[in-house]
């Protein structure tokens, strides 16, 4: 592969490759940027804007303003999001999760979590439904480590409840063309039938609330920003079925460990899962790119770059709360001031601080799995 190969930027539902322009998938996805109005919108609901809003990590939507108009008429909305189980969570993962918690606080709404152990099966030749469906009730265990209230949360594993789920996927799936979904996806003449048919799954959750309720009400979807085809071909059909649009709130990636690209539970040792053990985390934070000096004096001398390094990114995105403490770090990188290893100092052991209290919530959650379940 060569370099230019490398930085081609790819991101679909299923990779995200190369350096991500964001104002270039608003484009192309065509999607509409979260502009200054609509976060003034949404900050008189929630108050205080939150981190990810505050620092421009959820940058673009799909009918935001269209669920805060029916909402302020009175018309709520429900929450969807999801996960596919291919294996532990990453903390990549935890960045829309915990927004959707935010939501979730503020609007007091339902959440509608997908576990797709079904797309992670047909997608992967390898991979064995007993995993994906035991990785689904092991990653359930993260959701709910990060305090979703019981009453309000219902989670879907997609090979458990397919019943529930079959009629919806149905109806989706018939107005849908291959052609449309060839077009959006990108699948070839080798793709297997069973991913053909599955995004019609990952539709249902923008729909149930209907079926469980008897109310219509919009889906709102926070999410990174690779799971918008899904979305693309939802609402053109949403309507014809009686149902809103689904809208969205999108989120960049968190970036690996590495030197750009997202984290990504396939390059393990740029990934921090929720489960590492904190020497491992340790080693991960050690061995990160930060795009520092080669030597002490000459970063000491020049300064670095705080927006290439992977370390700073934690920071901004999760284990800096405080924005002046942040702003304060980032004058002293480029100043020279402070040198790498000093701020993975101070990332690891935020991390480890943070995955002690949600390894300790995790275990705790095993005993209320049941009350998380749609099928209580
Ligand atoms: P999955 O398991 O690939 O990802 C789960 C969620 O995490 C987001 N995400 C990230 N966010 C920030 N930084 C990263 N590095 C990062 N990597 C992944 C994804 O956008 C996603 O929100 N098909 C889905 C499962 C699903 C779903 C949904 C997701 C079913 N219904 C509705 C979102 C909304 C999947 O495989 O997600």
């Amino acid at each position: 592969m060569t370099d230019q190969d490398k930085n081609e930027m790819i991101v679909t539902p299923w990779e995200v490759r190369g350096k991500v322009d964001y104002e270039r998938l608003i484009r192309e996805f065509g999607t509409e940027p979260l502009t200054d109005d609509l976060l003034k919108r949404l900050a008189k609901h929630t108050g205080e804007l939150d981190l990810q809003l505050r620092r421009g990590l959820f940058f673009s939507h799909r009918d935001l303003g269209a669920v805060l108009d029916l909402y302020e008429k009175g018309t709520k909305f429900v929450l969807y999001t999801g996960r596919g189980p291919s294996g532990p969570v990453h903390i990549g993962h935890l960045v829309p999760w915990i927004f959707t918690k935010h939501l979730q606080d503020k609007f007091d709404t339902r959440l509608y979590f997908q576990m797709t152990d079904d797309e992670k099966f047909v997608i992967d030749d390898e991979a064995k439904l007993q995993d994906t469906t035991r990785f689904g009730y092991e990653n359930a265990l993260d959701l709910i480590a990060l305090g979703f209230k019981p009453e309000n949360t219902f989670i879907i594993y997609d090979v458990h409840d397919i019943d529930l789920l079959y009629d919806i996927a149905l109806e989706v799936a018939k107005r849908i063309t291959y052609s449309t979904a060839r077009s959006t996806f990108g699948f070839q003449d080798s793709t297997n039938l069973g991913w053909v048919f599955w995004p019609a799954v990952q539709a249902v959750p923008c729909f149930i609330h209907k079926k469980l309720t008897g109310e219509n009400v919009p889906a709102l979807i926070p999410a990174a920003i690779d799971q918008d085809p899904y979305w693309r071909i939802t609402r053109d059909i949403a309507q014809k079925l009686g149902y809103y649009k689904p809208a969205q709130i999108h989120c960049r990636f968190l970036p690996g460990l590495g030197e750009g690209g997202k984290m990504s539970a396939h390059e393990p040792e740029t990934s921090i899962f929720t489960t590492d053990p904190p020497d491992v985390v340790k080693r991960k934070v050690w061995n990160a790119f930060t795009g520092g000096k080669g030597t002490a004096a000459e970063q000491k001398r020049t300064g670095a770059e705080p927006n290439v390094c992977s370390v700073f990114q934690y920071f901004l995105y999760l284990f800096e709360e405080n924005d002046e403490k942040l702003s304060e770090r980032e004058r002293k990188c480029r100043s020279g001031e402070i040198l790498c290893g000093e701020c993975k100092k101070d990332l690891t052991d935020r991390l480890n601080k943070f995955l002690a209290e949600h390894q300790k919530k995790r275990e705790k959650a095993r005993s209320t799995l049941d009350k998380f379940h749609i099928k209580r």
